[in-house]
């Protein structure tokens, strides 16, 4: 047996635990288990995204000569028109890249704490958390990522002109479209917010809104223009950066003119790492997701997943204590990595990871440990991101996730430039102990320092199957990213399952606190839950997890693209 190194970590986290209720809580409707209308099959290259318009948008690009990377820009800045509760200008997001040549690469343009933040600067005189500070309003939100990102993606990789890549969200912006039922539902259902936080008109708030309704975003149009004629300067500069710092001044924000213009995207190195046959290229921090996407496939390799079976209850039982082990790890290792030393090679060394799982008892559930009662915080945000995954004609493939952390955000749209700022600034510690609106904890790796990322859950990955390209994935949903990435993945390489009912197919989650596993109907019969229950397992029902937008190279060279039936939204396009 190989000798065993353990890595020296710091000491181990602070236990506590408060519960986010927000899951669930957007949709009653059970999830849909198949939807024909969700996948398509294409020859060239393919698309898929969160919204119709959006893949269309990156399929005419593609169609146009447009490379993944061309696409990719032009679908977030039509996500930006057409999805407003999560494509966005004000946010912030990651890109990880894989050519032909199967070299790869990866784009950091998450948001960064103002140069005005401090450690505790949503905390109160006897340093409690105020409640909604850093959620909603002007203080919640980061320095924005997004049209930097976009840019700097499009300078290194892109093959058509910035100019075709922005057009087309400025004429959805300008003409307007027909908005769908969920996105009725959503404005509807966030009225009050936006009133609360926009003085002034804005596109979003109407009496009534109903599906079909004609959605014009003028102001967000000549946003667009001023983008498309300086790039990024048209954002991080001059006019539109006067709009951001007026709002944030109207609202006791702190994003100033200096932090847009020294606001910078970082390219890194895409983590890796093999299963099996595959390798996995995914997003290193500041987000965690590849790390502990890593780390759980790492913790189940070993096993025969396959001959336990999908949602058996020996093969739920590990990838649950795995998800359990890594999300402890991210609480208290995790952060951006240009601010805190992230011992981001232990993490995933395979020593490491069969040492984390020593304790692992087939027959009973760890307890996560030092469990202190911890306040019981309902809150009623629901989560919102989108994710893109596109592969152009050639074999570059661009997995893609952007967010404003909640739905629209920190609800304040920034007057006269039509589009919402991002509330990512919960993303970070804000307290150690307290956990934020996904339930999840943090030390000081995730502390708040001035021009630091807040860390994310968001995995965009592509995966390789003996050297050639095999799968694009990622998705929204928060803290339940990491794990419905690691499902799908194991649901086609373990269970042999084809993507579409991979992806369809029912998930669980765990994140170490609070101590229970998430389930979305129909996940798990009775007879497994009552075993897992009887081994100490606890449960919790949620409608539904993250939404995961994926394809997959078949084998005759084709593509198999697949939208997620948890967004209705969700569409795919290609030739
Ligand atoms: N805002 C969600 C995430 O980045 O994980």
């Amino acid at each position: 047996m190989k000798p065993r190194t353990i890595p020296t970590f710091p000491s181990h986290a602070i236990i506590l635990l408060v519960i986010a209720l927000f899951l669930g809580s957007c949709r009653t409707e059970p999830i849909a288990t198949y939807s024909a209308e969700k996948r398509g099959e294409y020859a060239h290259a393919a698309v898929v995204s969160g919204h119709p318009l959006a893949s269309q948008v990156g399929n005419d690009i593609l169609e146009k000569g447009g490379n993944a990377v061309d696409a990719a820009v032009a679908v977030q800045f039509a996500l930006a028109v057409v999805y407003p509760r999560a494509g966005n200008l004000g946010g912030g997001g990651f890109l990880v890249y894989r050519s032909n040549d199967g070299s790869t690469d990866a784009l950091d343009y998450r948001e960064k704490a103002p140069a005005a933040a401090s450690r505790d600067m949503y905390l109160d005189s006897l340093a409690n958390p105020v409640d909604g500070l850093s959620t909603k309003g002007h203080l919640a939100a980061g320095v924005p990522g997004t049209v930097a990102g976009l840019a700097a993606a499009h300078e290194r990789y892109g093959k058509l002109t910035w100019e075709d890549l922005v057009q087309p969200a400025i004429e959805l912006a300008e003409n307007g479209f027909s908005i769908s039922e969920t996105e009725a539902d959503r404005l509807n259902g966030f009225q009050e917010a936006f009133l609360a936080f926009n003085t002034n008109e804005c596109p979003f708030i109407k009496e009534l809104w109903q599906t079909g309704d004609l959605l014009i975003q003028s102001d967000l149009a000549a946003s667009l223009k001023r983008i498309k004629a300086k790039k990024a300067a048209g954002f991080y500069q001059g006019e539109t950066a006067d709009l951001i710092v007026k709002e944030m001044q109207s609202g006791n924000g702190m994003i100033t003119a200096e932090d847009l213009a020294n606001y910078e995207p970082t390219w890194r190195q895409a983590i890796t790492g093999n299963y099996d046959d595959y390798k996995i290229i995914s997003m290193p921090p500041s987000s965690s997701g590849g790390v502990a996407l890593l780390q759980m496939l790492g913790m189940v390799e070993n096993a025969p997943l396959n001959e336990y079976g999908f949602h058996s209850t020996a093969a739920t039982h590990l990838m649950v204590e795995a998800e359990r082990r890594a999300y402890a790890d991210r609480s208290e290792y995790l952060g951006d990595s240009d601010f805190y030393p992230v011992p981001l090679d232990s993490l995933i060394d395979e020593n490491y990871l069969q040492y984390r799982m020593d304790d692992f008892q087939p027959d009973s559930a760890s307890t996560s440990d030092h469990l202190t009662a911890g306040n019981f915080v309902n809150r009623k945000e629901s989560f919102e991101t989108t994710h893109t995954s596109i592969v152009d004609a050639e074999g570059n493939a661009v997995s893609l996730t952007t967010t404003l952390n909640s739905n629209f955000g920190c609800k304040v749209v920034v007057d006269g430039a039509g589009f919402f700022l991002n509330n990512e600034m919960d993303d970070f510690s804000i307290k150690p102990g307290t956990p934020n609106q996904f339930g999840l904890l943090g030390a000081e790796a995730n502390a708040i320092q001035p021009g630091k990322r807040m860390l994310s859950s968001m995995t965009p990955t592509i995966i390789e199957k003996d050297g050639q390209l095999f799968m694009i994935l990622g998705a929204p949903g928060g803290s339940t990213i990491i794990t419905a990435v690691f499902q799908v993945f194991i649901n086609v390489a373990e269970f042999g399952m084809p993507l579409d009912s991979a992806v369809f197919a029912p998930r669980f989650h765990h994140q170490w606190l609070p101590d229970q596993i998430w389930v979305e109907p129909t996940a798990l019969g009775e007879e497994v839950k009552s075993e897992l229950s009887a081994m100490g397992h606890q449960f919790r029902d949620v409608n539904r997890m993250a939404v995961i937008k994926a394809i997959q190279r078949l084998p005759d060279g084709s593509y198999l693209a697949v939208g997620d039936p948890r967004n209705p939204d969700d569409d795919v396009s290609g030739h």
